[in-house]
């Protein structure tokens, strides 16, 4: 129940980029094989701020799991999903507004940013302020303790935190919990069970985490006990509630190192990308028209690499041999633009190669789309309707 568990989301907003690639989506495919991943589609995210043009939400959802699957992100590995096929995200979303301050979401800093950055819209809206809110809703319902984002989304990760605390702190409670927790170690058998009372014992009174880790994984491989049981066995190692949702962890995602076609980030707004299944003929006719050093404006002229946004992607794409070529070559004029962007060529296309075999099967047979989500959204909804049972009784509010 509390076993690792990586969860991550993307809003459809278009077409994925290389940068894209190179920041989250390589990070997605290697996870993959580490732990159990959730990879969800935030549609709903995206309505918060297209609220009033939301025609292209769906049609971004599709062509952006196509992006995932080209990355490699397999089906048979990763629980793919969407967020609205998934109501029990939104119960989840409304139960926890009821507890969440609003100085909370007000402090949030993406939120006076984003409201600041996007003026031509009006943001002040209930949905947008709960931006944050439904995050947390997202992980909280996996139970996901590890959350592979950008640096931009740890106050996000953070807020999560704050809010299982809370929701553990007020709905964890329960008449004799002490002698409760005392009972539920014994049923871990007499082995242990002692072994519990000393790893807790060595975290409480000394402050180890290897010895927090390793009750977890003591927990986790404990089959037989009962939900309540595990709610207050892993409460009890750290305080005194049953502990019903986990509190997550931000695995920091590398900044893209991915510059764009101009030299800056690559990034949709500055026109500068090459997007992920791009046409060979368009990638090689961006690269072959990119900006160079200025001073080279003769073939003759000698010019400079770190002027020059084409020796980024060498940086990137180039092994150490080809690297010392273009130094060389560029600093003496020994070689021309074209011949210097040749190898970046190569290597993109090569890189691109294998996503744009993968995306076509795809194109071809959307069906076959269709089915992995319909499958992800399955799977995903059993998971989260455990938790919901799970919190529903925490609260109260379980009907006969
Ligand atoms: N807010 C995230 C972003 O813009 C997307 C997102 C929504 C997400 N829910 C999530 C990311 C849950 C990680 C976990 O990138
Ligand atoms: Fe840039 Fe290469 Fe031309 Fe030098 S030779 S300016 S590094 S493209």
């Amino acid at each position: 129940m509390y076993a690792e568990k990586v969860l991550s989301g993307m809003r459809p907003t278009g077409r994925l980029h290389l940068g894209h690639y190179h920041g989250v989506l390589a990070n997605w495919v290697k996870l993959q094989h580490e732990f159990p991943c959730l990879f969800f589609v935030a549609d709903w995210h995206a309505l918060t701020t297209a609220y009033d043009e939301p025609g292209t939400i769906t049609d971004n959802a599709m062509e952006m799991v196509i992006d995932w699957l080209a990355a490699g992100v397999d089906p048979s590995q990763a629980t793919i999903f969407i967020q609205s096929k998934v109501p029990e995200h939104a119960e989840l979303h409304l139960l926890l507004s009821m507890m969440t301050p609003l100085g909370w979401l007000e402090r949030v800093p993406t939120y006076k940013d984003q409201q600041e950055k996007l003026t031509h819209k009006d943001l002040t809206t209930y949905g947008f302020l709960g931006y944050p809110l439904l995050q947390a809703a997202d992980i909280l319902i996996y139970r996901a303790n590890q959350v592979p984002v950008g640096e931009d989304q740890v106050p996000h990760v953070e807020f999560t935190r704050e809010i299982a605390r809370r929701f553990n702190h007020l709905y964890g409670r329960e008449p004799g919990f002490e002698d409760k927790a005392r009972e539920a170690v014994k049923k871990l058998g007499s082995k242990r069970a002692k072994l519990y009372d000393e790893l807790r014992n060595r975290y409480q009174e000394k402050g180890e985490s290897e010895a927090l880790d390793q009750a977890h994984e003591l927990l986790n491989e404990a089959q037989s006990l009962s939900h309540g049981d595990r709610e207050r066995l892993f409460g009890w190692l750290e305080g005194t509630r049953k502990m019903i949702l986990v509190e997550p962890d931000a695995l920091l995602t590398e900044a893209s190192r991915m510059p764009g076609l101009d030299g800056q980030k690559m990034s949709k707004s500055y026109g500068n990308t090459i997007t992920l299944r791009e046409d060979a003929d368009t990638v090689t006719k961006k690269i072959r028209t990119m900006q160079t050093d200025p001073a080279r404006v003769r073939r003759t002229d000698a010019g400079d690499p770190e002027k020059c946004p084409v020796w980024q992607f060498h940086v990137i794409y180039s092994n150490e041999e080809v690297k010392t070529w273009v130094q060389a070559g560029c600093r003496s004029a020994g070689i021309g633009c074209i011949e210097c962007k040749q190898p970046v060529i190569d290597a993109v296309l090569r890189e691109q190669e294998p996503m744009r075999e993968r995306a076509q099967m795809y194109v071809d047979d959307p069906q076959l789309v269709r089915n992995i989500i319909a499958d992800g959204c399955e799977k995903a909804r059993k998971l989260a309707q455990d938790t919901m049972r799970d919190v529903r009784d925490a609260i109260g509010l379980s009907y006969p």
